[in-house]
């Protein structure tokens, strides 16, 4: 099959990469020129394990083509996917302009019959808002689907080539058909395409990212009380996961989610509630709970240091939201540095894949190292705040060499507790025992 895949960020190259290893013409559109013309020089824009052999592959085999002329692709494709940006606006809703602009831009250009794909998450409605667009400026026949994204960054091209399912929303018989011949590769070992109408499957993208947002703000609450009354939130987990009604996925404490994702999207679906006239309580927690949570070490530092962190030399171990990404969009690094620089600290960040977004924040307020030891020289403490595997099982004893205090404040639990405890350190992680 043809495709256009318009807007080729972390969902959109990754889509269309993965749909051109399965033998489709793929023609990925941008506006960003730089973008666009770097990745027909066969440079991948964003780090994603697996996705550069993949994308290569397929420019070398020729189904893989990049353009910034949206006319030109829609021209060759049958199917178009938009894999727009929808971030949040002031008042926390999903901001459609992307979409509909491209939605207006298809009008124009329509001149036969095109299934209109929305990847992007979007409010409940949408797929209505980008069908309206198109039919005021054309009277050419097309069908709009909404078929939600999955993929997880950092195991982006593995999820995309092995989806959990498949979410096909529209009422059209025709597009249905057509988008089941399109996943028939993907979904040929027993992955369900769960066919629905157009609003369950848009509010199923919203439901599913708000109820794992609930599930990582929940565990963070658990923790937190278990450092009150003594208990250890990773026995408190393995208990709690055991029951197959919960797993033991995503019960892993830390200092709160971030990302492209959770944020906007819980904020987008607090914003589609109030606009109904209905009150997500639940959300409205889990978002003032996460806002804590993302900063929770900071004045544990302070109390470290006896009230004070000015002139203090703090190193960071890990910028990007999550492992696996150079991905840094509300990441809870970000918010930790903010902090620390507000209350006078000097800080020494390390993370060799984020920190060129990092740089384009804070430039020179703070300095970046080029190893995750180097970020040790001198520091007075050590914050962990992205749970990269390198940091899982450092040299403890080159770390106390480097440090002026063997302190760290780890906000993803990378350490067993007795380890701390053999080399001395002041260990200070989330949800169990404070090692002193
Ligand atoms: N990143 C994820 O993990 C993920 C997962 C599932 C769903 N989503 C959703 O998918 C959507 C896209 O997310 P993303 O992370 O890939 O975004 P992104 O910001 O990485 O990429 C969006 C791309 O669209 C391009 N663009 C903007 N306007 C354009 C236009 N008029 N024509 C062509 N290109 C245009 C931008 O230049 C950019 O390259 C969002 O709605 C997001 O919520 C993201």
């Amino acid at each position: 099959m043809n495709i256009t895949i318009v807007g080729t960020g972390y969902v959109g190259l990754v889509t269309g990469t993965a749909l051109a290893e399965m033998g489709n013409s793929v023609f990925c559109v941008d506006i960003d020129e730089k973008k666009v013309e770097g990745m027909k020089n066969g440079v991948v824009p964003i780090y994603e394990p697996g996705l550069e052999e993949m994308f290569l592959r397929n420019i070398q085999a020729n189904r893989l083509h990049f353009t910034t002329n949206l006319k030109e692709a829609l021209e060759k494709s049958e199917v178009i996917f938009l894999a727009l940006p929808t971030p949040p606006g002031e008042d926390g809703s999903a901001d459609l302009s992307y979409v509909l602009k491209v939605a207006n831009d298809i009008g124009d250009l329509l001149t036969d019959y095109k299934v209109i794909v929305n990847k992007s998450t979007v409010p409940v409605g949408t797929a209505d808002l980008v069908r309206e667009t198109i039919a005021a400026k054309t009277e050419v026949a097309f069908d709009v689907v909404s078929n939600p994204e999955f993929l997880r960054e950092g195991f982006a091209v593995e999820d995309c080539m092995n989806p959990s399912r498949v979410i096909i929303g529209t009422s059209s018989d025709k597009a249905k058909g057509i988008m089941a011949k399109l996943y028939q590769p993907f979904t040929n070992i027993g992955v369900p395409i769960i066919n629905m109408d157009e609003r369950s499957s848009e509010l199923t993208k919203y439901a599913a990212n708000s109820f794992l947002a609930v599930k990582i703000t929940f565990m963070n609450e658990i923790a937190n009380f278990c450092e009150k009354v003594g208990a250890d939130v990773d026995l408190v987990r393995l208990g709690m996961g055991s029951d197959d009604r919960i797993g033991h996925r995503f019960l892993f404490p830390g200092i709160g989610y971030g990302g492209s994702c959770f944020p906007k999207d819980v904020k987008a679906l607090l914003n589609s509630g109030r606009h109904e006239g209905y009150e997500f309580q639940l959300l409205d927690a889990t978002e003032s709970v996460n806002k804590n949570q993302k900063v929770i070490l900071v004045p544990e530092m302070e109390q470290y240091f006896g009230g004070s962190l000015q002139g203090k030399k703090i190193a960071v171990w890990g910028l990007a939201f999550k492992a696996n990404t150079d991905d840094i969009r509300e990441a809870s690094s970000l918010d930790n540095i903010s902090l620390l620089l507000e209350k006078g600290a000097e800080v020494v960040a390390y993370d060799n894949i984020a920190e060129a977004n990092v740089r384009k924040i804070f430039g020179d307020k703070i300095t970046y190292a080029k190893d995750m030891y180097a970020a040790l020289d001198h520091a007075d403490a050590l914050l962990i705040a992205t749970e990269w595997p390198e940091f899982k099982n450092p040299n403890f004893t080159l770390m106390a060499e480097k440090m002026n205090n063997k302190a760290i404040f780890d906000g993803r639990n990378m350490f067993p507790l007795e380890l701390a405890e053999q080399h001395h350190f002041y260990y200070k992680s989330i949800g169990r025992k404070l090692v002193k």
